[in-house]
């Protein structure tokens, strides 16, 4: 999807924001829509190589690719430092890099429950830290943590993809709290399963192997009648981190078509 394909406004123009897990999916999504509405955006992923082409997409005068693992503090520091030095100021962060996990309580491994907490938990924390003082500079600015319906309700066989949201969840009140009196709002999306590639593992496991089977008993559980788009967290995302939000923070928005409404 180029930035020309997508509706611009104007309702980010003149921020810099940085989207961790921007060369696909959803972060992906919201990169451009950011950038559509007049963001200077750096594109952060794991995938250099994914990162480069959501940023040429984009354009290379308002899109910086940074290749940054999250999880990492010496790899966050530099995505920082490049992203600072490049655009001279940040205004937006979205910690949207995410991993799934694998299994029941009983079946999760030790390495699969650390890899979930480092990347969704301590990604985090890593990249809020490292721009705080940025944000801080430009006098005040937007955090948002990606949650997932898996915060609010058990799902099957994802004990430490549940666990980590929930972390995410309580950091995003904590972050909130403590930062609000400098002039940074944190909130929380909840999205619902979207098609992504994160998500193919999962819908086939459920399917039994048949991922339409498995796409057809997620649905089921959407009273909207729909999995979720990219683009559906993408506009939510630019609500939350636009001057129009300006009141709102320490918040958690289920983005799920009815799922855990029920
Ligand atoms: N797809 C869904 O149904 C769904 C639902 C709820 C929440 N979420 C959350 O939304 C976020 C994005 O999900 P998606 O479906 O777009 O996933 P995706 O797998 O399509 O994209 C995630 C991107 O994050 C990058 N990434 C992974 N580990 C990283 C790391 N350590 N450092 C930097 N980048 C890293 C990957 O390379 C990938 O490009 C995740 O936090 C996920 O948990 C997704």
């Amino acid at each position: 999807m180029s930035v020309d394909a997508v509706q611009g406004g104007g309702r980010l123009e003149g921020k810099v924001a940085i989207v961790t897990g921007a060369g696909r999916g959803i972060g992906r999504a919201s990169a451009t829509l950011f950038a559509a509405h007049g963001a200077r955006v750096v594109v952060a992923d794991l995938d250099a190589g994914r990162a480069a082409e959501v940023a040429r997409e984009i354009g290379s005068e308002r899109a910086l690719a940074a290749a940054v693992d999250v999880a990492d503090q010496g790899s966050v520091t530099a995505m920082v430092d490049a992203a600072a030095e490049r655009f001279g100021a940040i205004h937006l962060l979205y910690n949207n890099a995410g991993v799934n996990s694998d299994g029941a309580v009983d079946r999760a491994t030790l390495e699969d429950w650390e890899r979930c907490f480092a990347v969704n938990v301590t990604g985090t924390f890593l990249c809020s830290r490292a721009v705080i003082a940025h944000l801080e500079a430009g006098g005040g600015g937007a955090i948002l943590n990606q949650g997932s319906v898996a915060a609010l309700v058990g799902i099957r066989n994802f004990a430490a993809y549940c666990a980590a949201k929930g972390a995410v969840v309580a950091l995003t009140r904590s972050m909130a709290v403590d930062l609000a009196p400098r002039g940074i709002r944190v909130n929380c999306l909840c999205p619902g399963t979207v098609y992504t590639p994160l998500m193919e593992p999962m819908l086939r496991e459920r399917g039994e192997g048949d991922m339409q089977r498995g796409l057809d008993l997620t649905i089921e559980k959407y009273p909207i009648g729909r999995l979720g788009e990219p683009e559906d967290i993408a506009a939510a995302a630019l609500f939350l981190l636009s001057d129009e939000a300006a009141f709102v923070t320490g918040s958690v928005h289920p983005v799920d078509g009815g799922m855990t409404a029920q």
